[in-house]
């Protein structure tokens, strides 16, 4: 493995995770060019409803948007990835601009591409950025009020703590008078739960071993995958689903030259998902420096898009 091909935070957070009493490994290291297509491929799912569920409350509520969310807003997608649900909020809304903030550099520019050309009058801005930071938007929009946009419940893939620190960057890049627009799913009942985040089709396990996989090409690593087996569990007391990469068997292998062992039952704990209810919601939202003014779910009541305002600093007596 020549030195300069390793990709070194993935290596540190690997042999971090994997040194932990409990092993885990952050859940973005997924996104790798197959994770991101069976990514895709999930949200396909018949057992996978919030991609569908979002959309069609994106799909119908269109004119609320309109009443909200007044014309001349620069829409700023975070983590943008193929913008396939803007399109239906940038048609409800009459935006002066649109940028779409994303790490993946070239995925970014591809869809923005896409995007103008389905928007040929509306002035698109992309930003290759960590938008779990500040991010310093471009001059063009400095003038323009925003609209953050974070679809597909996103957020729930960080834990509070996190989710909190995100919110408060977010509302910093946005600046004040900001409104947020963002996707959260909702809990209920863990079997529905459950089966969403374990197919019948194995995909979402092919998505989970895939982690694995990727550790074995890209860091050395000999991971045993055939000993290996996807679990997705509800956690009720974090009110979230977690997936676990757990051992078969006892084993031992080796990532980048150092030795590791699972025992049997042993896991990996490789995504967390938080599910909310209102309260939980408002009190993210609080949290995080943003006021929660109108709420929208599905007509199977399985996912939520909340509209949210800037708070102002100090707002509370
Ligand atoms: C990207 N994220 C919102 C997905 C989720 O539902 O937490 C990731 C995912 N993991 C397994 N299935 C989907």
């Amino acid at each position: 493995m020549a030195a300069e091909a390793v990709n070194a935070p993935f290596l540190n957070d690997v042999l971090r995770g994997l040194s932990l009493p409990d092993k885990a490994i952050p859940a973005r290291w997924f996104y790798d060019d197959i994770g991101s297509e069976l990514f895709e491929e999930i949200t396909r799912l018949p057992e996978y409803y919030p991609t569908r569920a979002e959309r069609a409350i994106l799909q119908d509520c269109g004119p609320d948007f309109a009443r909200l969310i007044e014309p001349g807003r620069a829409v700023v997608e975070f983590g943008s990835g193929s913008s396939v649900k803007t399109p239906l909020l940038l048609n409800a809304i009459r935006p002066a601009a649109y940028v779409p903030l994303d790490i993946a550099g070239d995925f970014l520019r591809a869809s923005a591409a896409t995007l103008q050309a389905q928007f040929p009058d509306l002035p698109v801005h992309p930003v290759e950025a960590d938008f779990t930071k500040s991010v310093k938007l471009p001059r063009e929009v400095a003038h323009l009020p925003k609209l953050g946009f974070f679809p597909g419940s996103t957020i729930g893939n960080m834990v509070p703590a996190q989710a909190v620190d995100l919110l408060r960057a977010m509302r910093e890049t946005l600046g004040a008078g900001a409104q947020l627009l963002i996707g959260m799913d909702l809990v209920k009942d863990p079997a529905v739960l459950v089966a969403a985040y374990d197919d019948a089709a194995g995909v979402t396990a092919r998505f989970n071993l895939n982690l694995a996989a990727r550790i074995n090409r890209d860091l050395a690593g000999t991971l045993p995958l055939e000993h290996l087996r996807h679990e997705a569990r509800w956690n009720d007391a974090f009110a979230r689903i977690e997936m676990h990469l757990v051992a078969a068997r006892d084993i031992a292998f080796e990532v980048a030259g150092q030795h590791f062992a699972m025992a049997a039952g042993e896991t990996i704990h490789t995504e967390n998902s938080h599910k909310y209810d209102r309260y939980s919601q408002t009190l993210l939202l609080h949290a995080g420096c943003w006021l929660p003014r109108q709420r929208w779910t599905d007509r199977e009541g399985r996912f939520s898009v909340l509209l949210a305002e800037a708070a102002a600093p100090h707002v509370a007596p």
